[in-house]
């Protein structure tokens, strides 16, 4: 019989789904989304992607993933074959686990500049009296965006050792297994991420007019600059396009993470409560806490013209220029940088669990094997991060091509397999064993018709509106055409690996077991 690991409690659970939704889309992405797309008005196609894309989504995959995790499956491979009923179907899971091990690449990398920038916070070297630069430059430099290989250098070397630190930290966890090591970590780390945030929270909101100078950049009219609607963006579809990939991302929905964590759900462990739960505590994050710090701070010391900075000029150039001229600056940067590192690191954890998970059930190997190879394929991708960062171009194009594109296309393949081969009729009894809530069966056929439906419209939008730019600096740029193939090696190399443990599992006879159950139910449901 194959052994299986649980979560050890419910809070546990929620605060390890939650850990891994909260990360830095809520505090850096999220702001900047909303100040380039139409403010306040933002939030409406916002909730409208939320209720009917990311919370019915998420439904879907705690209830898929405790469906075939206690049927023993864990890894994507396994749990798409234990829903279509076919050994065939676990190649459709591949997607679900490139996607975490290559976020996991380059997310690990900007995890490191946030446990960087805390550390220069206690040393002081990015206080204005020890950086006479630009913080432009400051960030510039330490990222290597001058040339590729630039963090070889001997003054940007301590980064690597930083880096792999942070690569340690997150293999232990993994390596301790998903109670001892994740759930207890994040049952730790995500009270004092809320504790930072909210204490950084309440220096910006003290702030009044921080220059009396400049009356006009008060802290009234640094939250309008976040949140003054401007209506006009709803007509424009990128305005929708940005809020469902903000939601996605934002959730953790369609990286096919949330699947695994709740394959160690018990039969009983409610879902539908517990689910809710853990995206409720994301959207407080991400909209009282990350919605209300970078945008006005960065309004009230810099002006208008800073908030229109995107996701990493915000959080590593304003910020910075704020906490300079902020009283008691340097402790609340390393505040808000060190709590960006514990919201990353709650998220990269996540990334690892789906690989270990298939490494482990697909090819029977053991956890200090699997943690091994998965070591060395992940420190291989964010090595390629790490030497090609002339301009971001290997980490941007990632992000683009797994990090947005192909969370459409999990997400798509999984309100398929929810809606139409689980069934909704199946589907919600699922969802209500043990569950503490009743869910609105209109859900469901959310789930059936509308969830496909509005995923199909966003992507064409998406590939029409974004992809363009995307395949035309692919034919440019050699580094953005090397990011590509090492993607697509990676995908065969898993797809391999897949076809493989079908095999194993084949000849063990798992989907026999598994299969013949659900026809035993099936007719003792009759
Ligand atoms: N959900 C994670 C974040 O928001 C990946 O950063």
């Amino acid at each position: 019989m194959h052994k299986t690991e649980n979560w050890g409690t419910r809070i546990g659970v929620i605060l390890a789904v939650a850990g891994s939704a909260v990360g830095l889309g809520n505090f850096l992405r999220f702001p900047g989304q909303v100040a380039q797309n139409g403010g306040g008005a933002f939030m409406i196609p916002y909730f409208v992607a939320l209720l009917l894309l990311g919370i019915p989504l998420c439904w879907a995959e705690w209830t898929m993933g405790r469906y075939a995790g206690t049927r023993g499956f864990h890894s994507a491979p396994g749990i798409f074959s234990v829903i279509c009923k076919t050994n065939k179907a676990r190649y459709l899971g591949t997607i679900a686990l490139l996607m975490p091990l290559v976020i996991y690449m380059y997310y690990v990398v900007i995890e490191a500049w946030c446990l960087g920038y805390a550390i220069c916070y206690l040393d002081g070297s990015l206080m204005p009296e020890n950086n006479p630069g630009s913080y432009e430059d400051f960030f510039a430099h330490f990222t290597g965006q001058g040339s590729d290989g630039a963090l070889l250098e001997p003054d940007t070397r301590w980064f690597l050792g930083l880096l792999l630190l942070i690569f340690g930290m997150n293999f232990v966890f993994i390596y301790r297994g998903v109670t001892k090591g994740i759930e207890s970590f994040c049952r730790i780390a995500m009270p004092i991420m809320a504790v930072l945030a909210v204490l950084v929270l309440i220096r910006v909101m003290t702030l009044g007019t921080p220059d009396p100078t400049k009356p006009d950049q008060n802290l009234i009219n640094g939250l309008g600059a976040m949140w003054n609607p401007d209506f006009a963006v709803l007509l424009t579809p990128k305005t929708w396009l940005a809020a469902s990939s903000q939601v996605f991302f934002s959730l953790s929905v369609g990286f096919g993470i949330i699947i695994n964590y709740a394959s160690y759900l018990r039969r009983k462990d409610d879902v539908a409560l517990s689910g809710l739960t853990a995206s409720s505590m994301n959207e407080f994050f991400e909209v009282c806490l990350g919605g209300l710090i970078t945008i006005p701070a960065a309004f009230m010391f810099l002006g208008a013209s800073a908030t229109e900075q995107g996701t990493f000029g915000l959080g590593f150039v304003a910020m910075p220029s704020v906490f300079a001229m902020m009283p008691m600056g340097q402790l609340f940067g390393f505040l808000w940088f060190f709590m960006l590192f514990i919201a990353a690191i709650t998220s990269s954890l996540s990334m690892l669990q789906p690989v270990i998970a298939f490494f482990e059930e697909g090819l029977g190997m053991k956890r200090h094997a699997s943690a091994t190879i998965l070591g060395m394929i992940s420190m291989m991708g964010a090595g390629f991060v790490i030497y090609f960062s002339k301009e971001m171009k290997a980490l941007d194009t990632m992000d683009f091509w797994v990090g947005t594109v192909a969370i459409f296309i999990l997400a798509m393949v999984q309100a398929i397999l929810y809606g139409w081969v689980l069934g909704i009729e199946k589907g919600e009894r699922e969802l209500h064993e043990g569950a503490h809530i009743r869910i609105p069966f209109a859900v469901q056929l959310v789930l059936k018709f509308v969830t496909p439906l509005f995923l199909m419209g966003v992507f064409i939008m998406f590939c029409v509106y974004n992809a363009s730019d995307y395949i035309a600096s692919l034919q440019e740029n050699p580094v953005a055409k090397m990011s590509v193939m090492l993607i697509l090696m990676l995908f065969g190399f898993l797809l391999l690996l897949v076809h493989i443990a079908g095999i194993r599992w084949e000849k063990e006879g798992r989907f026999d077991q598994v299969f013949s159950e659900e026809e035993i139910s099936v007719q003792d449901n009759r």
